[in-house]
């Protein structure tokens, strides 16, 4: 079985419908993507598969829907106008810009082991001490060269803020950079319209903006991307126990999908974003190295303190016992990318499978998208094994009878091999086939994507089998259980 490179992986996301290049018919632009209609069923089922983890199995948690543009006070509070910065060069030759540390990590590729490590370990060095100066001495050092003109006439570095403005007479509002702003702003709405008491959670999926300056990975770096983000307000003393609720609870999440839980690392972050005190990221092996996915931060009371001084509202949490005092509340925040998780679950379940016919022939490929049945774009496809003698008519109307529950497919465009690679290839976890004994016995077969094992069932029993091999609860249950006992 065969992991695939990320070149197979844009190709097969073009050809079956997953993901395009956005604005492709006039060049593209670089690292923005439109979700095709499989790609978007898919990341519909990812989202509900975290919402219902944030939403429906704690009490305490409740969504919100805020907007893409809000005051430019916000951004002014928040510290992203004075701090989302990333540093970046412009080669004066080719008027290219570039992430230094990208330029010179890129550069050192081409070096050998010994210095590279060497090399590495004084950017990271200065990376982390914001010594721009010495970064800069080392890119002369090496020699590095534009790899688009050739020329070594370099800028100085400089930060560049990482929010789209739009222009005065478009109202001068920023793009949002993160969802969580949306939350802290409503934090008092929200509180005081669903009777919130602490500790409790507000939720939102939505897109948010970054003028990112190396876009590139396919969805993994995008300009445009959605967020799943949870803020979760605490009492100050409880900062360490909600802190590792969450972190555990976290992992816990992905590690259901069952991508390979070697996938995953946990790291406690050493660059911290403005806002955090202090956090973890959760890294996956992407089939271009281990990269962050997620972030949980404390973000402590840094957003409704500032929130609290610029618009001079209160966001306080009033005595609820005797023990307790007048506080700003505390925040855990998780936030994961839903491209970036998407594209782990894409990337690690798309395979290049060798099948050997069952009846000795030459052994042939498939490709197979194993993702896991509860999130795959289409639930089960429903074939007529030829399109004569009543088949096809028996096949739509098993397909009409459940199509109300379940997202289905309706084929008989090819033969039945050919259906049964499109299937695979898309993740479809069942096929049904009416063939010439559904005519006298009411049965068809039945095909599981995995194992490509056929049985006969009853056509009576096809909804019965969808709703236990499709279903999300079985994940959602454990899923429960593990937070019920999480510092037990
Ligand atoms: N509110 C906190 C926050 O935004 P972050 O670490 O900057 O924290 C959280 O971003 C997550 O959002 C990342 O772990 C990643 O999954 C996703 N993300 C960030 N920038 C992205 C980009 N340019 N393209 C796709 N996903 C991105």
């Amino acid at each position: 079985m065969n992991q695939i490179n990320l070149h197979f992986l844009v190709t097969h996301a073009k050809h079956y419908g997953f993901i395009y290049p956005s604005s492709e018919i006039y060049g593209g632009i670089s690292s923005i993507y439109d979700y095709g209609p499989y790609g978007l069923e898919l990341k519909k089922n990812i989202q509900k598969y975290w919402w219902k983890s944030m939403i429906q199995l704690h009490d305490n948690i409740v969504g919100l829907d805020s907007s893409i543009l809000m005051h430019n006070a916000v951004w002014k509070a928040s510290g992203h106008i004075e701090k989302f910065n990333d540093l970046s060069i412009d080669n004066k030759d080719s008027k290219k810009r570039y992430s230094p540390e990208i330029l010179i990590k890129e550069f050192l590729l081409k070096t050998d082991q010994k210095n590279r490590k060497k090399f590495l370990e004084r950017l990271n060095k200065y990376l982390l001490n914001n010594n721009l100066s010495d970064i800069e001495s080392l890119i002369k050092e090496l020699n590095i060269f534009d790899p688009i003109s050739g020329s070594k006439n370099w800028t100085n570095i400089h930060l560049f803020n990482m929010m789209f403005k739009m222009n005065e007479r478009q109202g001068g509002f920023f793009l949002r950079p993160e969802t969580a702003q949306g939350i802290f702003t409503n934090f008092n709405n929200v509180k005081k319209s669903m009777r919130m008491k602490i500790p409790f959670g507000i939720a939102q999926v939505g897109k948010s903006f970054r003028n990112e300056i190396i876009a590139r990975q396919f969805i993994f770096r995008m300009r445009e991307f959605e967020q799943m983000e949870l803020q979760f307000f605490i009492s100050p003393k409880e900062e360490k126990k909600w802190y590792n609720y969450w972190k555990k609870l976290r992992l816990q999440w992905h590690l259901e999908l069952n991508l390979g839980n070697n996938k995953y690392k946990m790291i406690e972050q050493n660059k911290l974003a403005h806002y955090a005190s202090y956090g973890t990221d959760i890294k996956f092996n992407f089939p271009f190295g281990l990269k962050e996915i997620e972030g949980i931060h404390c973000r402590r009371d840094f957003d409704l303190k500032k929130h609290e001084f610029f618009s001079k509202k209160k966001f306080r949490v009033f005595k609820e016992s005797k023990q307790d005092y007048n506080y700003i509340p505390y925040v855990i925040e998780t936030s994961l990318g839903l491209d970036r998780i998407l594209l782990a679950i894409y990337s690690s379940s798309l395979k290049l499978e060798k099948i050997q016919p069952p009846n000795g022939g030459s052994s042939n490929n498939r490709i197979v998208l194993k993702i896991p049945y509860y999130l795959s774009p289409i639930k089960a496809a429903i074939f007529p094994l030829v399109s004569k003698q009543g088949l096809p008519e028996i096949a739509k109307k098993i397909f009409n009878d459940i199509k109300i529950d379940y997202k289905l497919i309706y084929d008989a465009k090819s033969s039945i091999g050919k259906l049964y690679r499109r299937q695979d290839a898309i993740g479809t976890p069942i096929c049904f086939t009416v063939d010439y004994d559904t005519i006298h016995n009411n049965t068809v077969t039945m095909r599981d994507r995995d194992t490509m094992q056929q049985k006969r069932i009853p056509i009576a029993s096809i909804s019965h089998i969808l709703r236990e091999k499709i279903s999300m609860k079985k994940i959602l249950k454990k899923l429960l259980y593990f937070s019920s006992n999480i510092g037990s």
